[in-house]
Order: structure tokens, then sequence, then C-alpha cells
């Protein structure tokens, strides 16, 4: 089928559904005429709903009628028993799954064979069409669901496929790491504030540095520190200001947030 004119239904509609919702709305990927969602609390859901001009459903049975492709996104602990309960309705739907910790055979387990299921890990940037979206190397899409999947929400995420092993790991690089950026953006702002900049000057320039500084490296294909190294005058000040992050134990700062996030990930 032609994704442009997919219906798209989401089980779920939370903080990170909507924000799949929004990139879709943002970069005219769906109508809002096409897109379903449900939840338990209605209200909630009418206004969330009735804001973007979506369609408000009364459960999962009716959002996967009325959808070519369903996202279930609902917290990992409620996955079980709302695809059970739904098991009917979903069979032969597409499941884009963005439960974290929830892969293909969590799947299998609670559905047996016979769906079409992908699992993946979103991050919050999808909102404004700039999203990762970690996925399953193994899944059950048939070819023409993949097409549909990678069609649809291809155009506000990049998808990265990895092994069933890697994919909490390549969960926690793209939808965790935001947050480390964020804390990096208000600690950068803050040194220029103690150095006497404007909180709200220090905000424009340091998410554009590091935006820019992204797109550079991806763009230039070169390596990080050559790029680093390109910027280090011999005896200049940039150096002071890497010498100093070394001191304070910065690389490894981020090399232990990964540790203790798997750490957490593992006990669970
Ligand atoms: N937030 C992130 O950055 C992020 C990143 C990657 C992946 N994820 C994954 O995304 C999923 C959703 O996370 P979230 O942060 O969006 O959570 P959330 O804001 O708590 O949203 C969960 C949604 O599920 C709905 N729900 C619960 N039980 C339901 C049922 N039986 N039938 C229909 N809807 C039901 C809730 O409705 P009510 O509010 O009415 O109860 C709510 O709309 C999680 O599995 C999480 O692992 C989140």
């Amino acid at each position: 089928m032609d994704f442009r004119n997919a219906k798209v239904g989401f089980i779920g509609f939370g903080s990170m559904a909507s924000a799949i919702c929004d990139g879709l709305l943002m970069k005219n990927v769906v109508e809002p005429s096409a897109i379903y969602a449900c939840a338990r609390n209605m209200d909630k859901l009418r206004a969330a709903c009735d804001k973007r001009g979506i369609n408000a459903c009364a459960g999962a049975e009716e959002v996967a009628a009325a959808s070519d492709i369903v996202v279930i996104a609902v917290l990992p602990q409620q996955v079980e028993g709302v695809v059970k309960d739904a098991a009917d309705a979903l069979r032969g739907k597409p499941l884009f799954s963005i439960a974290a910790g929830i892969d293909y055979a969590h799947y299998v387990s609670y559905l047996g064979e016979g769906f079409n299921h992908i699992s993946t890990v979103p991050n919050t940037p999808i909102a404004i069409g700039e999203g990762i979206i970690v996925a399953e190397a193994t899944h059950s899409l048939t070819p023409e669901q993949l097409a549909l999947f990678e069609g649809v929400f291809g155009q506000i995420a990049k998808i990265e496929y990895f092994s069933s092993e890697l994919l909490s790991l390549g969960g926690t690089g793209a939808g965790c790491a935001p947050a480390f950026v964020d804390v990096f953006i208000e600690a950068m702002a803050d040194g220029l504030v103690k150095n006497g900049m404007s909180r709200a000057q220090a905000y424009k320039i340091v998410p554009q540095m590091i935006s820019g500084t992204a797109k550079y490296m991806m763009e230039s294909g070169k390596h990080p520190g050559e790029l680093k190294d390109a910027i280090c005058t011999p005896g200049g000040t940039t150096i002071v200001g890497i010498s100093a992050l070394e001191e304070t134990g910065f690389r490894y700062s981020l090399i232990h947030a990964i540790d203790k996030i798997m750490e957490k990930k593992h006990s669970m």
C-alpha cells in the first residue's frame, strides 16, 4: 500500500505516542483525520486528540479496526494485558511496539505465532521529525508491512536495526541519552552565566552549537577526534578546556552513566 494514505493507530497515547504523532503531523506524513488513538482516561484522551484534530477511540479493538499500522505505546508492564485482550483485532495488523525492554521474544510469548510485530525504542526528538528508532532486526512484519513502517516512520526518524542482544543498549544510546544532552546544555549554560552571559543568550547559542556540531560530524564523515583536534590550537584556549574536562573525568562520566543504566536494565 502507498504509505501516504496510511492510517496510523496508537494504543496508549501518553508522552511518547504524542511525540510520534506530533512528528507525523508536523512533517505532514499523515493527515490528522487518519490518526486514531485510545487510552484508559477518556477525558484526558479526548483533550489530547481534540488539540491535534485526531480521532479518539473507545479501545484497542476500535484503533486496530481503523488503522493500517498500530503503535503499541503503553508502559512495558501493560503490554502483555493490552495485546492479549485485543489479540483478535490485532491479528494480521503490523504492530510497531515502542515499549522499552519488550522484544520479539516477549511478543511471541504473549501472542504466540501468527502475529506481525516489530519491537523498537524511539526517542523524543521524533516530535520534530529528528528522532532515532532503534529497531530489532528480528521481527515478524511481512516485506510490505516493513515497507509501510519504514515509509511512514522513516520520515520522522532515522531507523537503525540491531540484533536482539543489542536492542536494549541501542535504546540506552537513543532513548535515555537525550537527557544527558539536556544536562550538558544546562551545565554549559551555567558556566556561561557564571562568567557573565544571560541565561537567555546561553540557551540560544549552546543548543545550536550542539546541533551544528553533530550535523557537521555526520555530514563531513570526519572522526570526532579529528574535528576536536582542528579546534585545538597548540598553546591555545580550547585545549585548556579539554584538559580541564579530562581532569574532572568528563569522558569517564559518560561511560559510567551507560554502565549504570545497563546494570539497572539487567537487574529488572
Ligand atoms: N518517554 C520516552 O522518552 C520513551 C522513550 C522510548 C520508549 N518509550 C516507551 O513508550 C511507552 C509509553 O511511554 P510513555 O512515556 O508515553 O508513557 P505514558 O505517558 O505513561 O503513556 C502510557 C499510555 O498508555 C495508556 N494506557 C495504559 N493502559 C492502557 C490500556 N489498557 N489501554 C489503552 N491505553 C492504555 C495510558 O492511558 P492513561 O493515561 O489514560 O492511563 C497512557 O496514554 C513505554 O512502553 C516506554 O517504555 C518511552
